[in-house]
């Protein structure tokens, strides 16, 4: 089988790539390890940035997006047991954000590509990706028990952290910047309303809590735990009681989360990393194979369709002209937004949660950053451009 691009995984970054490069009359095929059910029902990230939603109505993949998304227009801080609200629209020059689950943003854009794109293979893992310096690199996949190649002009590898296509990057060329963070989140999703019409990100003496939604009934909920924390430590029961703890207000002392089952938690890991360059010689990757955030600035979703969009863009100007000078300059304009997004996400991170080895001075610090945050318009403005979203590369 040949070709012009293969994507490796069928996450968000493989299945937007496919539909920009359908639009753009570029074919390609993605292989996919997973099987389709698993692949929707993926519990992540929930917040896009005005670029990513523009992005997907672009592609011809924002309708249910339009119809069922929660256009979100500021978020609560809540510290010292008092509220803040940051808006966005006036902090940014109207910028806002779009809750929308990538479970339903999968769906859409696998319905599409099976509707009407390249193919689409699920069950089919990649193995090796070779000859990434020759002018027609090769994937190694099995699906259902067969090995399979597949001969391409360029390999995009979308496979996530744990994929393959980054080892067809040589050690010696490779640099990785890694960082581990010394808590992880519990993810939970229960059949409650959400705890308000905003998302409601936490500092507390117990730690960072926050409070998403996905619909008017459902709520996502996230609290701080320490590493290695067993999900089946935590009851319903305990799970809702310490929200109510973290997300207390001084205002209102009897105030207490509607309750409702909890149908899905599990335990993430926070990590930072990112391998430089994202290209070498016909392999580039793009999203979580390239790089990892800690969730807390909701940046990771929205960074893979920014890395696709710049590489989609620039295998539209090489079909067309036959230049590559936008592929040349894709792992560098990608980076500069990947580091912006890797500080700012370290940043909230390090601002609203509390590491086990903090000292009172250190919870001070992170309490003033916060008060200025609410009281400065300036501070609030680099916060609310950081969370909506830098403006795409033109
Ligand atoms: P992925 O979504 O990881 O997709 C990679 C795909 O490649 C997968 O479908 C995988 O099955 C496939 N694959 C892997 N190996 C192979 C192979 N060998 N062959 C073929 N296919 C392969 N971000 C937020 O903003 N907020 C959140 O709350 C949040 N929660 C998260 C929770 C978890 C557990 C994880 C892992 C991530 C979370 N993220 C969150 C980050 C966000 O979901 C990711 O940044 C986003 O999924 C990146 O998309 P991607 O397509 O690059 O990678
Ligand atoms: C969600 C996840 C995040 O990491 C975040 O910062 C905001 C919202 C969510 O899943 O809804």
């Amino acid at each position: 089988m040949h070709t012009t691009v293969g994507i490796v995984g069928g996450g968000p970054a493989g299945l937007l790539l496919a539909r920009l490069l359908h639009n753009a009359g570029i074919d390609s095929v993605v292989l996919e390890l997973r099987d389709r059910a698993y692949v929707e029902q993926r519990q992540r990230a929930g917040i896009l940035e005005q670029a990513t939603v523009e992005a997907l109505r672009a592609a011809g993949a924002g309708e249910r997006m339009d119809a069922e998304g929660i256009p979100h227009h500021g978020i609560e801080l809540r510290f010292g047991r008092r509220s803040h609200r940051l808006d966005f629209p006036s902090l940014t020059g109207g910028r806002s954000v779009m809750v929308y689950a990538q479970t339903e943003v999968v769906k859409d854009l696998i319905a599409l590509q099976l509707a009407d794109g390249g193919p689409l293979l699920f069950g089919a893992e990649v193995t090796s990706v070779e000859g990434a310096q020759s002018d027609s690199p090769v994937v190694e996949f099995v699906q259902e028990g067969r090995a399979q190649t597949l001969t391409c002009d360029y390999v995009v590898g979308c496979d996530g952290f744990h994929g393959v296509t980054r080892d067809a990057v040589p050690e010696d060329v490779r640099t990785t910047y890694e960082r581990t963070h010394p808590y992880s989140w519990l993810g939970v999703l229960a059949e409650a309303p959400p705890v308000y019409d905003e998302l409601v990100y936490a500092h507390s003496d117990r730690g960072f809590a926050l409070a998403s939604m996905r619909s008017p009934t459902v709520s996502r909920l996230y609290l701080q735990v320490p590493n290695g924390t067993d999900p089946a430590d935590w009851s319903a029961e305990r799970i809702w009681d310490e929200l109510d703890t973290r997300l207390a207000l001084d205002r209102d002392p009897g105030w207490k989360l509607e309750r409702g089952p909890v149908t899905s938690k599990a335990v993430l890991p926070m990590r930072s990393h990112v391998t430089e360059p994202m290209r070498y010689g016909r392999v580039f990757l793009a999203g979580d194979a390239a790089h990892i955030v800690p969730p807390t600035g909701a940046k990771g979703l929205n960074l893979a369709a920014a890395d696709v969009i710049v590489l989609a863009r620039a295998l539209a100007r090489w079909r067309e002209t036959g230049s590559a000078e936008l592929l040349d300059a894709y792992s560098d304009t990608c980076l500069r937004r990947v580091w912006r997004a890797e500080h700012f996400s370290s940043f909230m991170t390090a601002t609203l949660h509390t590491d086990p080895a903090q000292s009172p001075f250190d919870t001070r610090l992170q309490l003033s950053q916060l008060e200025r945050i609410a009281t400065s318009p300036h501070a609030a403005a680099e916060l609310a451009e950081n969370y909506t979203g830098l403006p795409l590369p033109r």
